[in-house]
C-alpha cells in the first residue's frame, strides 16, 4: 500500500482509475513531451492498463494534488527500484504552467527523498534531466550532484539534446 506523504503545498497519494482521464491529459501534453521521457501519446485504455500494472514492487508512483481541494497537478515516481543496491530512479512532472514555479514540485521531491531514504531505506536516488531543463537548478539546490552526459540522447522540442544523470547519496541528503 502507497502512503500518503502530506505537505503544505502538496500531498501525494496514490492514483485510482477514477485519474485516469488526468493521467491521460499528463501523458498526452505535448509541452511536457518536451521535458519528460515518454515520446509518444497514449490512450485512455493504455493509461487504465498501466495504473493496474502498478504493484509498488519495482514502481512506486503518486499523484500531486493540492491540499486545499484534493485536484490534481501532477504525478511523481520512484521507479528502477533496486532492493539490492538500494536506489531508484525520481521522475515528476505538473501539468499546468499555472501550477509550476510555486514551490510544489520542491515540497514533492522533498517528501519523496524523506520517504526513500527513511520508509524505503535506500542509500541512492537518482534521475534523469534534459540538459536544458531548468529543473537542474531546482535538484542542485537539493543536493543532487552531476555524475554524467548522455550525448545527444534526446530529440526534444525539435533539436537533439544531452541527457544529464543526477544523482543524491543518502548522507547527501539535507534531510
Ligand atoms: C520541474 C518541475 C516539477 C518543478 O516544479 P515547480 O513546482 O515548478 O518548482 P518549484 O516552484 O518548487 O521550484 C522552482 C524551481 O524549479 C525549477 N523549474 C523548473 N521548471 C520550472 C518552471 N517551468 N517554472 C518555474 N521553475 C521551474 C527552477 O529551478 C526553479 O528554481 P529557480 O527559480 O531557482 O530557478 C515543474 O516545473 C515541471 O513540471 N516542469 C515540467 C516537467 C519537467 O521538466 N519535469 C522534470 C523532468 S526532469
Amino acid at each position: 500500500m502507497l502512503p500518503v506523504l502530506r505537505g503544505q503545498r502538496v500531498v501525494l497519494r496514490a492514483p485510482t482509475q477514477d485519474d485516469v482521464p488526468f493521467l491521460l491529459a499528463f501523458a498526452n501534453d505535448p509541452d511536457l513531451r518536451g521535458w519528460l521521457r515518454f515520446a509518444f501519446p497514449t490512450t485512455e485504455e493504455m493509461e487504465s492498463r498501466w495504473l493496474r500494472g502498478l504493484d509498488g514492487e519495482r514502481e512506486r508512483v503518486w499523484l500531486m494534488t493540492d491540499p486545499a481541494d484534493g485536484r490534481a497537478m501532477g504525478t511523481l515516481g520512484l521507479s528502477e527500484w533496486d532492493r539490492v543496491a538500494r536506489h531508484a530512479e525520481l521522475g515528476l512532472g505538473i501539468l499546468s504552467p499555472a501550477d509550476r514555479g510555486r514551490g510544489v514540485g520542491e515540497e514533492a521531491v522533498r517528501l519523496a527523498l524523506r520517504h526513500a531514504f527513511v520508509d524505503l531505506n535506500l542509500q541512492r536516488v537518482w534521475l534523469h534531466v534534459v540538459e536544458d531543463n531548468p529543473a537542474r537548478r531546482l535538484y542542485a539546490r537539493l543536493g543532487f550532484r552531476e555524475e554524467g552526459r548522455l550525448r545527444r540522447h534526446y530529440h526534444k522540442r525539435g533539436a537533439w539534446r544531452d541527457g544529464i544523470i543526477m544523482g543524491l547519496l543518502r548522507e547527501e541528503w539535507r534531510g
